[in-house]
Formats: structure tokens, C-alpha cells, sequence
């Protein structure tokens, strides 16, 4: 039975995601609230590049009036064309592959500090944690960095992250934006950058918040608000996703320890063997869309206004895309399309972010240590229907490595 909220489901949903591909493809889900899935690949593909027909405006979860939940103005990831499209091109000349490119040697720098931080751990007798103390702390590390968040400020800037994806941890459930326990936190994030914006847009630095704000396209420039708005969608969006491709790529590999040698002795594999994990682990296992119009699919009609969920977890294993070992790792796999980053005009924004960072954390990593895996016996993954991840993942093989 596929139940997104099962804790069995959770801690392996494949078997399940392979039965509605075969028997089920355009699954109804009659609880409380109702809403359809996609499994297969190829559905999942069109309907997504399709938003006339699969809109994000209601948002992307199976709750009913998130938006109106959240009491906010929708940000980017709840846009349809053609806002959307004035807004993606507003952002993408302000958040430039050139700008991220320009990070790797501060990135470099805070990878091996992190690292030498987890082996004086092992040499203290202790256990690092590989997703505590390594993956999660880079991409918060790179945010608070590239958003020009001045280093007095730094300390602050953990516990917001934290708070906002608890929020996703849980559940996605809007309601805990605006009653949990992060509420505090997270008002006071939005106060910082309310402050912060409009500030650097008087007296702009070289950071990516003054690059917003002075993004021009066609006359057009990005509000306070719109800037607000992607700052948020970025940490939600970016940080705990990028985080858990590192530790399932370490989890994976550990798995399968030729393709660990492997990787580890030709670092020129790494950017392929990202996709790889990010096709069998998608940090986004499942987002929604609605109906504008009634559709039918493999002979099933989903009326309009109907939430449907795109399992993109499911659709990166499917069979009928990936060939008959689609669940095996494969470092070398050729991997010319996947659904990891999504696909179409919502296609991941920071892809090109999330590759550096775990490009470098796995070329820093596995050089140091050859041999680092994961105590899956000890781990703790989060509990979310949307996304995959871990609260906990305790580091083996850190004390035997290469030392630099
Ligand atoms: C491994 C890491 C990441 C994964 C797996 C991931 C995944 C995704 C997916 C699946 C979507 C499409 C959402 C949809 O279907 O509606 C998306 C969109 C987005 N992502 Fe990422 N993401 C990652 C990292 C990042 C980073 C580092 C950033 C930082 C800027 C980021 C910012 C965004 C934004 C702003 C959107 C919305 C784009 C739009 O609506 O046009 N993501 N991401």
C-alpha cells in the first residue's frame, strides 16, 4: 500500500513505488486529504513541462490551500507562466553559474575544516556524524556566504535554517510554519532580511542579495518581497537537499565498495556519480501539482482542480527509462535525462550550487578517506512524505584514511 506517512514506506519506499509503476501508474489516494501519483517516468516528465495543465499555484504538497495557509505571496516555486517566467529570468541574471563557480576555494576550505573536525572527533575515541557534522553544515555554510551575511551575523543564521526545514522534516504542513515551534525563528529570519535588502539595495556589495536587486530585465526589476521570497525558497529548498546527496552518496557507496575504489581513485567520475545518487536517492522524493483541466492517462480520468503528486523518487528507478538493473549503482551510468532537479520551466534553479558542493565534499572526502562509510544501524532518517533524508548518520572508516 503506498502511504507516504508510513514509517515502513518511509524507511524504503521502492518495492512500493514499483508496484504502482506496473499496476497502478495513475494512482488515486482516497484518504484524507484525497489526491492522485504519477509513478512512471515518462508521465511524470511531460506533466511537469506542461504547466498549463499541472499548475504549482496551489502549491506542492497534497494539502489543501497551502498558500492561503501560509498567509504569504507565493514565491517562484508556486508560479505559473507567465509570472513565473518575468520572475526565473530576473533571478537567473542575478544568481549566474559564474557567481557560484566563484565560491569553490572558500568551499574547499570550509569542506577540509569540517573534515579535520570529524577525524579529531574519531581520534578523541568519539564518532563523528557524517550528516551533523560534515553535510548539513556546508550548504548553510555557502548560503549564509554567498547571501553576504556578515560573519557576526553567522551564528544566527543555524538555528533559522534548522527551523525552516524542521518545518519540511515534519511533514511540509504549512500549518507548521505559522503555529510550530520554529515560528519564532523563522519571524526572526524574516525580520533580518527584511532589513538586509533593502539596505544592501541602498549600498550595494558584491554579495548575491545586491545582485538581485539589481537584476534588470526588460525594464522590470525584482521587489523586496520577490528577493525575500527566493531567499527563503533557497534555504528551504537547497540546504537539507543538498546535505542529504552528500550523505546518500556516501550511504550508497558504502554499499558497493568497488564503485567506492573506483570513485575514489579517478575523482573525474564524481560529477556523474552525483546524478547517479540523486536518481536512487532523491533528496525530493515527491512535489504536487494541480489540475486545470480534466485529464486522462493510461485510460484514467483525473478530473480538473485534483492535487496530483510526482513521485520523481519513483520515476528516477523506473525500468522502462533506466533498463532492467535501474536500481543498481552504477557510477559510469550514462544518465542523459533523470528527474532529481525536476525537469521543464521549475526545473532546480540551484543545481548547478548543489553539484559544486558535493563535488568538492566527495573529491575532499573521499581523498582524505578512502574507506569513509556509514553506521545505518545507529542512523535516524527524517520522517517526510516529500522528501529523503537523514536526521542522523553516524561516520565509520574516518580513522584508517590517507591523511593529507
Ligand atoms: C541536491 C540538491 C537539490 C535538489 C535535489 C533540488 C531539487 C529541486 C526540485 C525537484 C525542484 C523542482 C520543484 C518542483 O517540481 O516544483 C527544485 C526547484 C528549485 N530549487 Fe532546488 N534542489 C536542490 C538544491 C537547490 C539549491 C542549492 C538551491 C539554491 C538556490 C535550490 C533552489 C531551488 C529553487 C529556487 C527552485 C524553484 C525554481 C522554480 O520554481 O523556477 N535548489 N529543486
Amino acid at each position: 500500500m503506498y502511504d507516504p506517512f508510513d514509517p515502513a514506506f518511509q524507511a524504503d519506499p521502492y518495492p512500493v513505488y514499483r508496484r504502482l509503476r506496473d499496476e497502478d501508474p495513475v494512482h488515486r489516494h482516497d484518504g484524507a486529504p484525497a489526491y492522485w501519483a504519477l509513478s512512471r517516468f515518462a508521465d511524470i516528465w511531460d506533466a511537469v513541462r506542461d504547466t498549463a495543465t499541472f499548475s504549482s499555484a496551489q502549491g506542492l504538497t497534497f494539502y489543501p490551500d497551502e498558500i492561503g495557509e501560509l498567509g504569504l505571496a507565493p514565491t517562484i516555486v508556486m508560479l505559473d507562466p507567465p509570472r513565473h517566467t518575468r520572475l526565473r529570468r530576473l533571478i537567473s541574471s542575478g544568481f549566474t553559474p559564474r557567481r557560484v563557480a566563484a565560491l569553490e576555494d572558500r568551499l574547499r576550505a570550509f569542506v577540509r575544516d569540517r573534515i579535520a573536525a570529524m577525524e579529531r572527533t574519531a581520534a578523541d575515541g568519539g564518532t563523528p556524524d557524517l550528516h551533523l557534522d560534515f553535510s548539513s553544515p556546508l550548504p548553510t555554510f555557502v548560503v549564509a556566504h554567498l547571501l553576504g551575511v556578515p560573519e557576526a551575523d553567522r551564528h544566527r543564521f543555524g538555528p533559522w535554517v534548522s527551523a525552516l526545514t524542521t518545518f519540511q522534516d515534519d511533514g511540509f504542513d504549512a500549518r507548521a510554519l505559522t503555529s510550530g515551534p520554529g515560528v519564532a525563528a523563522i519571524a526572526e529570519m524574516f525580520g533580518y532580511f527584511s532589513e538586509l535588502i533593502p539596505a544592501r539595495r541602498a549600498d550595494p556589495g558584491d554579495d548575491l542579495i545586491s545582485a538581485l536587486t539589481a537584476a534588470e530585465a526588460d525594464g522590470e526589476r525584482l521587489t523586496d518581497w520577490d528577493v525575500l521570497g527566493f531567499v527563503f525558497v533557497m534555504i528551504a529548498g537547497g540546504n537539507d537537499t543538498t546535505g542529504n546527496l552528500i550523505s546518500h552518496g556516501v550511504a550508497l557507496l558504502d554499499g558497493d565498495h568497488a564503485q567506492r575504489e573506483r570513485l575514489a581513485a579517478d575523482p573525474s567520475l564524481i560529477p556523474n556519480a552525483l546524478l547517479e545518487f540523486l536518481r536512487l536517492e532523491g533528496s525530493v522524493q515527491s512535489l504536487g501539482r494541480t489540475t486545470t483541466r480534466p485529464v486522462v492517462l493510461h485510460g484514467v480520468e483525473i478530473p480538473a482542480g485534483e492535487k496530483v503528486m510526482m513521485l520523481y523518487g519513483s520515476a528516477n528507478r523506473d525500468e522502462r527509462e533506466f533498463g532492467p538493473e535501474a536500481d543498481r549503482l552504477d557510477v559510469t551510468r550514462d544518465i542523459p535525462r533523470h528527474l532529481g532537479f525536476a525537469t521543464g520551466p521549475h526545473f532546480c534553479i540551484g543545481s548547478h550550487l548543489a553539484k559544486l558542493q558535493a563535488r568538492v565534499a566527495f573529491e575532499e572526502l573521499l581523498r582524505a578517506h578512502p574507506r569513509v562509510g556509514v553506521d545505518l544501524d545507529r542512523a535516524e532518517r527524517i520522517a517526510s512524505p516529500f522528501t529523503r533524508g537523514w536526521r542522523t548518520l553516524p561516520a565509520t572508516g574516518m580513522g584508517t584514511g590517507r591523511r593529507r
